[in-house]
């Protein structure tokens, strides 16, 4: 999700219809402040989160909104959908507006999913270079063996996308029972690694993002707010 950054003359400019001429002059009076301080650059870089006032009247205010999601196997991990009910249903209509999906799961994948309106927040979470672990519950068809921790630790190679998988851990739980922590987020990644060693995914459950556990409260289809220590961790 792209962040809504732009300059702070061109947000003026749009939102109080007035010619940049006149933006400068605003700032250059020192009428406009952001984030409470007075602001006299044109340049600066503003979102939508950004408090900015002109004579100390707010002309934008979004709150930023987080929330996770017990995702149900069958639900898709989209904002619309034709055939599907969405993640984003699962949430009260009153609510659903401007929010985005922090990493998608696949339609018969369950557990955590985060919702929020803030990029901001969410390219913290996501982008490549965060590191961000996750962790999954794997059901499997067959009986794991010892081979398959090295191999998830060691990576695997992708020809079709020509990608060499991030060291994963695997921790065999039971003999068709795996936990797998991953930093990134591969096309069916964990499908496709069991699919090496031909074991089908019988079933797949994200019971983490990075601090976030799912609550053990929310049954599957429920969802609660985040509260606002655990904003902060996820992301730092
Ligand atoms: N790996 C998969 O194969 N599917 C998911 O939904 C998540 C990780």
């Amino acid at each position: 999700m792209e962040s809504k950054r732009a300059r702070l003359d061109r947000f003026l400019a749009k939102t109080l219809q007035i010619p940049r001429k006149q933006v400068r002059q605003l700032l250059l009076a020192r009428r406009v402040a952001v984030d409470g301080a007075c602001a006299t650059d044109m340049d600066l870089q503003v979102d939508e989160f950004s408090l900015i006032a002109l004579d100390e009247q707010p002309l934008q205010q979004q709150t930023p909104r987080y929330y996770m999601v017990h995702k149900p196997v069958g639900v898709v991990s989209a904002t619309q959908d034709e055939q599907h009910a969405t993640v984003l249903e699962l949430l009260p209509p009153s609510l659903r507006a401007g929010l985005h999906i922090v990493g998608r799961l696949d339609l018969n994948t369950s557990g955590l999913v985060l919702l929020t309106n803030d990029s901001r927040w969410s390219a913290a979470l996501m982008q490549p270079g965060a590191h961000v672990e996750k962790e999954y519950l794997v059901t499997l068809a067959n009986p794991l063996t010892p081979e398959y921790a090295p191999a998830f630790a060691a990576g695997m190679y992708f020809g079709f996308e020509d990608i060499t998988t991030a060291p994963a851990q695997l921790e065999i739980v039971s003999s068709h029972n795996a936990r797998v922590l991953l930093t990134e987020g591969k096309y069916h990644q964990i499908k496709r690694m069991f699919g090496r060693f031909r074991n089908p995914v019988v079933a797949l459950h994200r019971s983490r993002v990075g601090t976030l556990a799912l609550d053990e409260s929310l049954s599957p289809g429920q969802w609660r707010a985040l509260e606002a220590d655990e904003v902060v961790q996820a992301s730092s």
